[in-house]
């Protein structure tokens, strides 16, 4: 989704400029063309040297802004250059003057020369931030189509004030960059509710043993920011996932461990939920005791006997109404589309997301993945090896057109 895309940075004037340094780096390695502003005022806090030698091109500056133009003006060529800008640290000073339109040096005369996605990242001390004019033109910036709001977060601020005001990580700004260029901005799902699934569940034979599975959470979690990053109201139900959801993100999250627990977290939700995807990998099996001290070695292979699970999928297939959208996941080996297709019939599914678990670099625990999508006339449509992030923004897609 990256690489080859052009990503215009616009840095403001604050100490949290040095971690728009790692975002640019990121950018960067990841084969993305990079350009970058720095206001008069980021340029104290980070140079233009460090910009430029970590985006492998000159760093623009007010001073290339009034340089004699050789070419068409810099605002106007960068403007149309962007597919997408990130301006970081969004200080109080340049989110007053975007939310109003003003145009005083080369980073605010860019934006209103552009017409792509913006994602702003705020930062700056807590008292500032809740200043009733700061708050109000926040509110403006984020009424606007354009704008996509990213933090800012709570936290130990430079400052050594503990409040709201830290710019959001860089590993949460950059998978937004990437949503921003796949949706180009479109908030195509706002007003949908999602119900999403992930991990993997465990059931405990002792305090200490479990059956379970190598399932991370990390497909379920890419579904669930990729969905909020385009205007989705999304639940996610984790099971036994260490991942954390981006900060500053509206994904409401419940923790959960067993399969009976994911059952009586997603079986009150599900009625609300317009998309419900059930990425988590459901252990299919239970000790049917549950010792409640550890047990000795000795007794261990006499106390597995194994009892079923509920169908969790198949259940809310009974449940589900014509509106709403039921699309399963299934992790196979060999020939992935026959049994899964099959899965799909028997669990009532609207769809199937199969991936394969026993090739290279997909599947568990990794940040990439390869499926076909199976509708529930049998259509497939494969989806490519690519990031989770991808893959998440091609089920929804897929979701989508689903009739
Ligand atoms: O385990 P299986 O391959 O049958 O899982 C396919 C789909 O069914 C997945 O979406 C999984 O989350 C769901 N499932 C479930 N409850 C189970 C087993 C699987 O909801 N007990």
């Amino acid at each position: 989704m990256l690489a080859g895309k052009r990503v215009l940075v616009g840095i403001g004037g604050g100490v949290a400029a040095y971690k728009v340094c790692e975002v640019i780096s990121t950018l960067a390695k990841a084969g993305v063309e990079v350009r970058a502003i720095l206001t008069d005022s980021a340029q104290r806090f980070v140079t233009p040297l460090t910009v430029t030698t970590l985006s492998r091109h000159p760093a623009y500056t007010d001073e290339s802004f009034w340089a004699a133009a050789h070419d068409r003006p810099l605002h106007i060529q960068l403007g149309e250059w962007a597919d997408v800008f990130l301006i970081a640290p969004l200080t109080a000073n340049t989110l007053s003057k975007l939310a109003l339109g003003l145009a005083d040096n080369l980073l605010t005369n860019t934006v209103l020369a552009s017409t792509c996605p913006i994602l702003v990242a705020p930062a700056m001390n807590t008292a500032m931030w809740q200043q009733q004019t700061v708050r109000q033109r926040w509110q403006a910036l984020k009424d606007l189509e354009r704008f996509h709001a990213i933090g800012p977060e709570e936290g130990l601020l430079a400052c050594d004030t503990v409040g709201t005001g830290r710019m959001a990580e860089p590993e949460d700004i950059v998978p937004y960059l990437s949503s921003l260029l796949h949706s180009k901005g479109t908030r195509d799902l706002t007003g949908k509710r999602l119900l999403i699934s992930s991990g993997g569940t465990r059931e405990y034979l002792d305090p200490v043993r479990f059956v379970g599975n190598p399932a991370t959470g990390k497909m379920g979690l890419a579904l669930a920011t990729a969905a909020w990053h385009r205007g989705a109201t999304v639940q996610l139900v984790q099971a036994s996932s260490l991942l954390e959801v981006p900060s500053g993100s509206t994904i409401a999250v419940t923790h959960v461990v067993s399969a009976a627990q994911m059952q009586d977290a997603l079986v009150p939700a599900f009625p609300q939920a317009d998309w419900t995807i059930m990425a988590a990998a459901v252990a299919d099996v239970k000790p049917q005791q549950y010792a409640t001290t550890k047990l000795p070695k000795h007794e261990l292979p006499a106390a597995l006997p194994l009892a079923s699970v509920p169908d969790i999928v198949q259940a809310l297939g009974q449940l589900k109404q014509p509106h709403q959208r039921l699309v399963g996941f299934a992790a196979q080996t060999g020939d992935i589309a026959p049994p899964a297709f099959e899965k799909l019939k028997r669990k009532g599914l609207d769809a199937i997301v199969a991936n394969p678990i026993d090739v290279a670099d997909s599947g568990f625990g990794g940040d990439r993945n390869q499926a076909i999508f199976i509708d529930a006339q049998g259509h497939q449509t494969p989806i490519p090896h690519c990031t989770k992030l991808e893959m998440a923004h091609r089920i929804l897609d897929l979701i989508a057109k689903l009739t």
